[in-house]
């Protein structure tokens, strides 16, 4: 989803606060050959391979999509400093209301990760993109980094507004009878339940060494979820995976769970909870 207007305005109409498009880079882009996805025991494996219209259909996309109240997260990809930049500055000519460097997704050569595993490379790019336009600009890590702090602070040291942690865990899984993984790209990334605890102890970690606002995300499919990342740090959370196991309007009903957990508790600001486990 969010590679079309259609289903953004989909989301936008169930509760979504916000949208992070697809990932789009400089030209279009078929991605992988099927098998590109499969439901395993605890979550949601896949290796789409960058697949999107490019840069420059995206435009009448989120044309379409301004009729939306809805504010609009460009999420990109590119190889260097230069494409993010190039893509950044159109992300924002087109309307978006803030950019995310995808630095993190985990099969793609040459982009995603590869570049988001250099502190050198993420910090460059930041500033580099920072410099160039007027809106916000999020960082999305991986978890697949040994270094996620050092990461995320070469984020913050090129000026990015907030960190956005993380991204899927790479997996594979093996058919018995073939033999042979079942993703035509053998390795993915893999989403969903399995992994909330990676991404709230990510989000905890960078929480205690950057002051940036992070925005969390993985595995969150009900409210407490939600509220987990947030007393681990997080000021926002996204949702992905949980589209697939609570239908569309997951985002209202996560909201309405919250709302029904801050009750109870007596809280009645979500700020009150932000980075509480901490203290
Ligand atoms: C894809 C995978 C990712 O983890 C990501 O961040 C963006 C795109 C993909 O396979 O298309």
């Amino acid at each position: 989803m969010d590679e079309d207007a259609g289903s953004m305005k989909r989301i936008a109409e169930c509760g979504a606060g916000a949208i992070v498009t697809k990932s789009i880079g400089l030209k279009p882009r078929d991605g992988y050959a099927n098998p590109t996805l499969v439901e395993l025991e605890c979550g949601l494996l896949n290796a789409m391979g960058l697949p999107n219209p490019g840069i420059e259909s995206f435009k009448e996309e989120i044309k379409k999509l301004k009729q939306s109240k809805i504010k609009i997260i460009g999420s990109i990809f590119g190889s260097n400093a230069s494409e993010f930049t190039e893509l950044a500055k159109k992300m924002e000519s087109y309307g978006a209301d803030a950019v995310e460097l995808n630095m993190s997704c985990p099969h793609a050569k040459g982009y995603g990760l590869e570049i988001g595993s250099d502190p050198k490379l993420v910090n460059g790019i930041t500033s580099k993109v920072k410099r160039a336009i007027n809106i916000p600009v999020f960082v999305k890590i991986s978890p697949n980094l040994m270094n996620i702090v050092e990461i995320a602070k070469a984020a913050e040291r090129g000026k990015a507004d907030a960190i956005v942690a993380i991204n899927t865990v790479k997996a594979m899984k093996i058919d018995l009878d073939l033999k042979m993984p079942v993703l035509a790209n053998k390795i993915g990334g893999y989403s969903g339940r399995a992994i909330k605890p990676i991404g709230v102890r990510c989000v905890y970690e960078i929480s205690e060494n950057v002051k940036i606002p992070i925005i969390g995300v993985g595995g969150i499919t009900n409210g407490e979820d939600a509220l987990e990342y947030m007393i681990a740090g997080a000021s926002a959370v996204q949702i992905g995976s949980g589209l697939y196991y609570r239908e569309i309007d997951i985002f209202k009903k996560v909201c309405k769970e919250i709302q029904n957990w801050m009750k109870k508790n007596n809280y009645n600001n979500l700020s009150e909870l932000v980075g509480v486990a901490h203290k």
